[in-house]
C-alpha cells in the first residue's frame, strides 16, 4: 500500500508545559512519529514553553529521552537527531512579561503558529492575553486547549470567555484524545459510508448500546487531580459522551467541522436528567498487591467514583425507547474499549422454541485490537435439523487491511496535525462542552446533595454488582469486560 502521508504547511507550534507530562508522553513523542511519517516539513519547529529554564541542548536532552522512552517500535535514531535540531526552548512567566520578547523573536511570520495550552486552566487566559500583547497572535494562529474544560457549567463558560476575549471559535481546538482514535472515526465512516447499517440505525430495530472504556491502572501518581474529579468528569463527560454522539447522531449533511459538531449538540441537547437509580457509583478496593483507591488518592474518606455505570435516555424520534448504558472504571479486569449495538430479536422466529433467542450485535473495538465484529446467526453445521449458532464475522482492521497498511498515527499525532490543517471536526466546539456540561452538573450535584457514597469493588473485577444489575433486571447484560 502506498504511502498517503501529505505533509502539512511549515508550522511553529509552541508547546506551553513543554516539560509536562503530557508533552513528555504523548506530545513530543507523537511529533517525533510524525516527522519519521514524513508529514512534518522539513521547515516546521516546535518551541517548547515553560517555567524552568533549560537551554535549547537541555531541552533537546529531555525530548530525546521522552522519544526513547515512548517510542519503542521502529525508530529511527537518525531521523531523531534531526528532528531535535527543530526544537528550541524559551523559559517563560505565563503571569507576568519574563521571555515573552524572546518567544517573540523565535516565532516566525510567514509560517502558521499553534500554541498548544499544555497547562492549567487557571493560565488559560494570562496565555491568550499575553499572545495578544506581544503580537504573537494573527489569522494563522491557532490554539490548542486540553481537558479539563472546566469541571462545571459555570467554570466551562468562564473559560470559554476568556479565550473568546483574544480569539475567534474558529481557532479554538478543544482537545478531546478519544475523537483522534483510528476506530472513532472509523465509525463515521462504517454509518455514513455504507448502506447497510443506517436503515437499521433506530429504536424499531436496536435493543439497546452499551459503551464501555475499561481500564486496568489506578489514580496512583495523579490522585490529587483525580480525587476532585471522578470518573464522571475524567470520562464520561468528555470521553463516552462523544462516543455516545457519534453512533446517536443524525447524519450530517457533510463532513466538515460544523455540520458534525451541529449533529452532537443535538444528541447532548436531548439527553434526559439521569434517575439516581440508573447511576451506579463505584470505587476500587485493594487487595494485597494493589492499594485501595483511597490510597491512592491520599484520602481516606473520598466519595469519589473511579467506576461508573449508567443508563440513559436519549429523547427524540430515532433512539425513544432504546437505552444507552455507559460505564468506565479503573482496576478493572481488563484494558478494553468497545461500544455493542444490540439488535432486536427477530419479530418471528420460524425456527420454533428449540432454536433459541439469537441477537445480532455489531461490536466496535477501540483498543486494543480495534476493529469490528458483526454476531450473526446461522445453522449449526451437520445434520441434525436446524440448529442455530451465532458466529462472528470478524474485521480486525490491521488483519483486514494487510501488513502493508499504513500503521495508524496515535490519537494526539493526528489531532496536531488536523490542529495545523486547520481541520477543527475532530474538536470540540464551545456550545458542545457547556452542553455537556448542563446535561452533567444536576447529575453531579445530586449524589453529592444525597451524600452518596460509592460502592466499594474489587480490583481485577468488573466493578460493583449493582453494575450488573442495573442491566439485569431489564433483562438485559453487560458484555464481559476482556481484552
Ligand atoms: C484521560 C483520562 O483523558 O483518558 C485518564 O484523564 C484516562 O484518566 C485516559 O486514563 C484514558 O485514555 P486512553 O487513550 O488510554 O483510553
Amino acid at each position: 500500500m502506498v504511502s498517503r502521508v501529505i505533509p502539512v504547511d511549515p508550522f511553529d507550534l509552541v508547546i506551553f508545559g513543554g516539560t509536562g507530562d503530557l508533552a513528555r508522553r504523548k506530545i513530543l513523542p507523537g511529533l517525533f512519529r510524525r516527522y519519521m511519517a514524513g508529514q512534518m516539513p522539513e521547515t516546521a519547529r516546535v518551541i517548547g514553553a515553560s517555567r524552568s529554564e533549560p537551554s535549547d541542548a537541555e531541552y533537546r536532552d529531555f525530548v530525546r529521552a521522552a522519544v526513547e522512552e515512548f517510542v519503542t517500535e521502529d525508530r529511527d535514531d537518525a531521523a531523531l537527531s534531526q528532528f531535535l535540531e527543530r526544537l528550541h526552548f524559551v523559559s517563560i512567566d505565563a503571569k507576568g512579561e519574563g521571555g515573552w520578547a524572546q518567544l517573540a523573536d523565535l516565532v516566525r511570520d510567514d509560517v502558521i503558529h499553534a500554541y498548544y495550552f499544555s497547562v492549567a486552566p487557571s493560565l488559560f487566559g494570562d496565555l491568550a492575553e499575553r499572545l495578544h500583547k506581544h503580537g504573537l497572535a494573527d489569522n494563522n494562529t491557532r490554539i490548542v486547549v486540553e481537558k479539563p474544560f472546566g469541571r462545571d457549567l459555570g467554570s466551562a463558560k468562564a473559560l470559554n470567555a476568556t479565550l473568546a476575549q483574544h480569539f475567534d471559535e474558529t481557532q479554538i481546538y478543544r482537545i478531546d484524545h478519544y475523537l483522534g482514535k483510528e476506530t472513532v472515526q472509523n465509525l463515521m465512516a462504517v454509518r455514513f459510508g455504507n448502506v447497510l447499517f443506517e436503515p437499521l440505525w433506530n429504536s424499531q430495530y436496536v435493543d439497546h448500546i452499551q459503551i464501555t472504556v475499561a481500564e486496568t491502572v489506578g489514580v496512583g501518581g495523579r490522585g490529587a487531580y483525580y480525587d476532585k474529579s471522578g470518573a464522571m468528569r475524567d470520562m464520561v463527560q468528555n470521553h463516552l459522551m462523544q462516543l455516545l454522539c457519534l453512533i446517536a447522531m443524525e447524519p450530517p449533511s457533510r463532513f466538515s467541522p460544523d455540520s458534525v459538531r451541529d449533529e452532537k449538540l443535538k444528541v447532548i441537547r436531548a439527553l434526559d436528567p439521569v434517575m439516581p437509580h440508573h447511576i451506579v457509583r463505584g470505587q476500587y478496593d485493594g487487595d494485597g498487591d494493589t492499594v485501595s483507591y483511597r490510597e491512592d488518592a491520599e484520602n481516606a474518606r473520598s466519595l469519589t467514583e473511579s467506576f461508573i455505570a449508567m443508563k440513559i435516555n436519549v429523547s427524540n424520534w430515532r433512539w425513544a425507547g432504546t437505552p444507552f448504558y455507559l460505564r468506565t472504571g479503573k482496576r478493572l479486569k481488563a484494558r478494553t474499549s468497545e461500544i455493542a449495538v444490540v439488535f432486536k430479536d427477530a419479530p418471528h422466529s420460524i425456527f420454533g422454541e428449540e432454536a433459541g433467542r439469537h441477537r445480532n450485535i455489531l461490536t466496535i473495538r477501540l483498543q486494543p485490537n480495534e476493529g469490528m465484529t458483526l454476531g450473526v446467526t446461522i445453522k449449526e453445521p451437520g445434520p441434525g435439523g436446524m440448529r442455530l449458532i451465532d458466529v462472528p464475522l470478524d474485521m480486525t482492521f490491521a488483519d483486514a487491511l494487510g501488513p502493508d497498511a499504513e500503521e495508524a498515527p496515535e490519537a494526539y499525532e493526528r489531532l496536531i496535525m488536523d490542529v495545523i490543517r486547520g481541520n477543527q471536526t475532530l474538536f470540540m466546539r464551545g456550545d458542545e462542552v457547556e452542553a455537556a456540561w448542563a446535561w452533567t452538573d444536576p447529575i453531579i450535584e445530586g449524589w453529592e446533595g444525597r451524600g452518596e457514597a460509592p460502592k466499594t469493588y474489587d480490583p481485577g473485577s468488573s466493578g460493583p454488582e449493582d453494575a450488573q444489575m442495573l442491566m439485569h433486571r431489564e433483562g438485559r447484560r453487560w458484555r464481559d469486560i476482556r481484552d
